[in-house]
């Protein structure tokens, strides 16, 4: 019994650490303001994707892809993808425009409305190519 017990927390404290990568609910925070402000027009309030609308004249009736929920982030393997993406091409019409670290707390934002929970560590540039999307 006590034997089954220790190896239990060892295990627990293993896999504790083998997912150790995500964000602090702090950075989530930021990039929820980050999004409502400067994505969800384009990206949908929920970030569920949709058109680019009429104001954005260059660019109006693009498809946009859905970065939360059914379908999310077609295009991105890595956490590392997204931020890297985010960094050199949104926002569309002012691409580079975010800093590292509101592009980071926008990654995190996503990351929590994706369903992956907060574990209190800072989301890096370097700890987002750890986390992979989709399961995979
Ligand atoms: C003016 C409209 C517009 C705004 C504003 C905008 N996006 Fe986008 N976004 C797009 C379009 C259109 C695409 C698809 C681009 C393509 O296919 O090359 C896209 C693609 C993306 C992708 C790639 C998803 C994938 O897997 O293909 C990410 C991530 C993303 N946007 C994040 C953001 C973030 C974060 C913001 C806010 C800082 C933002 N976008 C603001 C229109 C916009």
């Amino acid at each position: 019994m006590r034997k089954t017990l220790r190896t239990s927390v060892v295990m627990a404290l293993c896999c504790i650490t083998v997912t150790a990568y995500a964000y602090t609910t702090e950075q989530a925070e930021k990039g929820k303001q980050i999004f409502a402000k400067q994505c969800a027009e384009c990206h949908g309030a929920g970030g569920e994707g949709g058109v680019v609308p009429d104001e954005y004249s260059d660019y109006a009736g693009m498809k946009v892809p859905p970065v939360v929920g059914k379908g999310y982030l077609p295009h991105m393997k890595t956490a590392g993808n997204v931020y890297a993406f985010i960094k050199s091409h949104m926002p569309l019409q002012a691409p580079g425009s975010l800093s590292s670290e509101d592009a980071l707390n926008v990654v995190a934002f996503d990351l929590m409305a994706n369903g992956v929970k907060a574990d209190g560590q800072a989301l890096t540039a370097e700890s987002a190519k750890k986390i992979m999307l989709h399961g995979k």
